[in-house]
């Protein structure tokens, strides 16, 4: 295969050297942008006098056609020509001839293979805000339609305070509305045009990469050749958006395992969510939440990876930042995955709220209700807290709930105990009184509702 770069070579490359180095098995995903970019470029050099408007014309009608192929899927991607950006400019000049040689003035495969992975990032962002969205909104629909379903809130995993499942659910709410706002900064330091920077310092030519960026909508240029072609921070940072998400998508995964099992019991995934055992015909397993928790390994990997593969690298370009897509690539898919069986999975799952009030009624979990009862009625909360471990022993010993207990046998704790002490420590007293800002009272949590609603009309 002749080399675009073949002039300065008196030997064919090795076969084992071309397919190590090539990269268009996975760059080609990125033709529309590279041909995009190519386009904006060309109208650029003819609007300054670089190339004739005739030319432009030509190599613009080719590129379309190209792209045209490509979508048909008639278009074979060769190996020896390396990446998307040979191939495609290789084809042009097959189709309009030796013309098709002047759209690469100007311009070097590092500040365009820049170009496209930053169109390609800002597309996929945008596409990945909506998922998000929409789970967002899965979490919040799914918080209001079971408002006043109560459940055991958990520390250690032991149980420790009854709480709303809508809070419960919120709290992943607002999570992700940190990783959109997070996304977001990342969609503002993408959107930056790194054409024009040349191999590493300009060109020699007079290029207006102002037009450039307003053909492709880029708000900001790189105002640095050598940062242009060099720069993976937005990749970084996207990977870093992707891994907290993951991470945030991974905790709510391990909640939903545990809370399908029988022994929690508090929802039931729909069957079209779950997956059955090939052996053990009464399985159904949460196959997409435990999915979802292993792929976050993957998306941590490719963080890591490109992290230790950008730490080294001197300016400007190095044949390194070539490994930055794969693991782009896979977080983009594996994210867009992930969000999309989410909002299905959380949407029809079905809340088992008899059990979750059944399992928080035999429990120990308003015993934080019971001090907080004897401290309004004057007693320090220290001393408090004794009592009320006193009786939580007492009731372990007598297999016993504190709401079992007698009147005589709360006073035997504490002579501050009247006979609204029931009232107080029911699960429901419990939830309506942490009325704090941001806790799970009823009101709260309607309140906190509102402001998710606001927040995201404000996405
Ligand atoms: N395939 C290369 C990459 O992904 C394109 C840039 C190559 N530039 C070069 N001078 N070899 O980074």
């Amino acid at each position: 295969m002749s080399k675009l770069w073949g002039g300065r070579f008196a030997k064919n490359t090795d076969v084992m050297v071309e397919e190590f180095t090539s990269s268009i098995a996975f760059d080609s995903r990125m033709y529309r942008e590279d041909i995009a970019g190519s386009i904006a470029h060309a109208r650029m050099l003819a609007k300054c006098g670089i190339i004739e408007s005739g030319e432009a014309e030509a190599i613009i009608g080719g590129l379309q056609e190209i792209l045209a192929d490509i979508e048909a899927g008639d278009f074979s991607f060769e190996i020896g020509l390396e990446d998307i950006h040979m191939n495609i400019e290789k084809r042009l000049t097959e189709r309009i001839g030796p013309v098709g040689g002047k759209l690469h003035t100007a311009r070097s495969r590092n500040d365009q293979v820049a170009l496209d992975t930053h169109l390609y990032v800002r597309k996929e962002l945008a596409e990945i805000a909506r998922l998000l969205i929409e789970l967002e909104q899965a979490f919040v629909e799914t918080a209001q339609k079971n408002a006043g379903v109560i459940m055991p809130g958990y520390t250690h995993l032991q149980r420790a305070q009854p709480i709303l499942f809508s809070h419960h659910l919120l709290a992943y709410f607002f999570m992700l509305a940190r990783d959109f706002s997070r996304l977001q900064g990342v969609y503002e330091r993408t959107d930056l045009l790194p054409l024009g920077a040349g191999a590493l310092a300009g060109t020699t030519f007079p290029i207006d990469r102002h037009y450039v960026a307003e053909q492709l909508n880029f708000s900001q240029l790189y105002h640095n050749s050598l940062d242009a072609v060099s720069d993976r921070d937005y990749i970084l940072e996207f990977l870093s958006f992707a891994s907290i998400l993951m991470m945030h998508l991974s905790r709510i995964s391990e909640e939903i395992i545990l809370w399908c099992s029988s022994e929690f019991a508090f929802i039931e995934l729909d069957d079209a969510h779950c997956t059955g055992s090939s052996i053990m015909p009464q399985k159904k397993n949460p196959d997409v939440a435990e999915l979802v928790r292993g792929k976050t390994g993957r998306v941590f990997g490719h963080l890591m990876a490109m992290l230790t593969v950008a730490k080294g690298l001197p300016l400007a370009y190095n044949k390194d930042l070539q490994e930055d897509k794969e693991g782009l690539f896979d977080t983009i898919d594996t994210v867009k995955f992930s969000l999309t069986v989410y909002a299905s999975m959380i949407r029809a799952m079905r809340v088992n709220a008899e059990r979750m009030l059944s399992v928080v009624r035999n429990d120990f979990s308003n015993a934080t209700d019971m001090a907080d009862y004897l401290v309004k009625k004057g007693l320090p909360f220290r001393q408090a807290h004794e009592v009320v471990g006193k009786s939580v022993r007492y009731c372990i010993e007598q297999d016993k709930w504190l709401m079992d207990l007698s009147l005589a046998e709360f006073k035997q704790f504490s002579p501050l105990f009247e006979d609204d002490i029931l009232e107080a420590i029911q699960v429901e007293t419990c939830v309506a009184n942490r009325n704090s800002f941001g806790g799970t009272s009823y009101s709260q949590v309607g309140q906190a509702l509102e402001t998710a609603r606001q927040t995201m009309g404000k996405q």
